[in-house]
């Protein structure tokens, strides 16, 4: 499959970028209409790269594509932003990530984007993911498979099944708002309802890089689903999940009991948080050579002391990244 590389456009930089277009037609209009017809197209891609890279530089995003020199992918141009808008304000509250679509149509607020920003700076993505095949597990409305596509991947595959399920009111939309910042990027991101349990080289072949964030502990079986996902690892995992942290017994391989996401949001059940020592020991179980553990919680001496106040197990992220060979 074609590498492709795209920045994130926005409604806004569309906009620009036709009204660019619009300065380098109208140059083409002079005495020299076949020479400029050639460099009309030129110009009219530095002048994209130039509006990109300001905005992408104000919004103190990753290096993008443009930055690079690469072409973007433009959206198509008979967009209607109203029917956008309106499709947006169905979703809105259903979105989990922040996207800014321009226009004022953000996702998130302010706190949740500096969140996202902190966790892409913690997980360690490398930045330049050119020609790498990338699994996103728990994909929900795709802002990390996006990223994945941004930093040159040449396949990324989306799954999820809570959240992608049609479900009464109240419950998320997640694949809708994954189609349509899908169709927004005009990305080429693969996409099946796949629970992690039924990962497998034969259903969905194997990848570079597998990204398991905030998935771990919504499993029913967090053994197996590591298994499943070694399975379809030829590279390198990235997990994110929470690290239980008892009072006592830090150091044993302890995980707390979870029925499932659709048992536990019945029994308003707690999440299957792990120790840090269940981690790492369930990622070698799991098959994999090696791993590393490159964040743990912050504040973790106050949570334990908190889980001995209150009696209850305190939480908080932590970040592995582990290896075939
Ligand atoms: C907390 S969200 C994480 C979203 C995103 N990965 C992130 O880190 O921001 C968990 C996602 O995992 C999905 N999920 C839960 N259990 C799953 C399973 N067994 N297989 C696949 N996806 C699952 C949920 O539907 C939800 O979209």
């Amino acid at each position: 499959m074609e590498s492709r590389k795209h920045v994130e456009p926005t409604i806004a930089t569309l906009e620009i970028l036709k009204t660019s277009d619009r300065s380098v037609q109208s140059i083409g209009r002079g005495k020299d209409r076949g020479r400029e017809a050639n460099s009309k197209h030129r110009s009219g891609r530095d002048l994209r790269h130039f509006a990109i890279a300001a905005i992408g530089g104000f919004k103190g995003q990753l290096p993008t594509a443009a930055a690079a020199g690469e072409t973007m992918t433009d959206l198509p141009s008979d967009r209607s932003i109203g029917d956008f808008k309106k499709r947006f304000d169905e979703l809105k509250g259903h979105f989990h990530s922040p996207f800014d679509f321009g226009h004022g149509l953000v996702t998130r607020p302010r706190h949740v984007q500096r969140r996202f920003r902190r966790r892409l700076d913690l997980l360690q993505i490398p930045l330049d993911l050119s020609g790498k095949t990338v699994l996103d597990i728990g994909a929900w409305d795709g802002y990390f498979s996006f990223e994945f596509e941004r930093r040159g991947a040449k396949r990324v595959l989306a799954i999820d099944s809570f959240t992608w399920d049609q479900r009464p009111e109240g419950y998320p939309r997640g694949l809708e708002c994954f189609l349509l910042a899908r169709e927004f990027y005009n990305s080429k991101v693969e996409h099946q309802r796949l629970d992690v349990h039924e990962l497998s080289p034969e259903v969905v072949g194997t990848f570079d890089l597998v990204f398991c964030a905030g998935v771990l502990y919504h499993m029913r079986h967090p053994l197996l689903g590591l298994e499943k996902i070694r399975s379809v690892t030829s590279g390198q995992l990235i997990l994110e999940t929470h690290q239980l942290i008892p009072a006592f017994h830090e150091r044993e391989p302890l995980i707390r009991f979870f029925p499932g996401d659709e048992a536990g949001f019945r029994l308003n059940a707690p999440a299957a948080f792990a120790t840090r020592a269940w981690v790492a020991d369930a990622l070698t179980a799991a098959g994999f050579a090696r791993h590393r553990i490159i964040y743990t919680p912050s504040f973790r001496w106050l949570k334990k002391a908190a889980a001995l106040v209150t009696n209850r197990p305190q939480g908080g992220r932590l970040i592995a990244h582990a290896f075939v060979d």
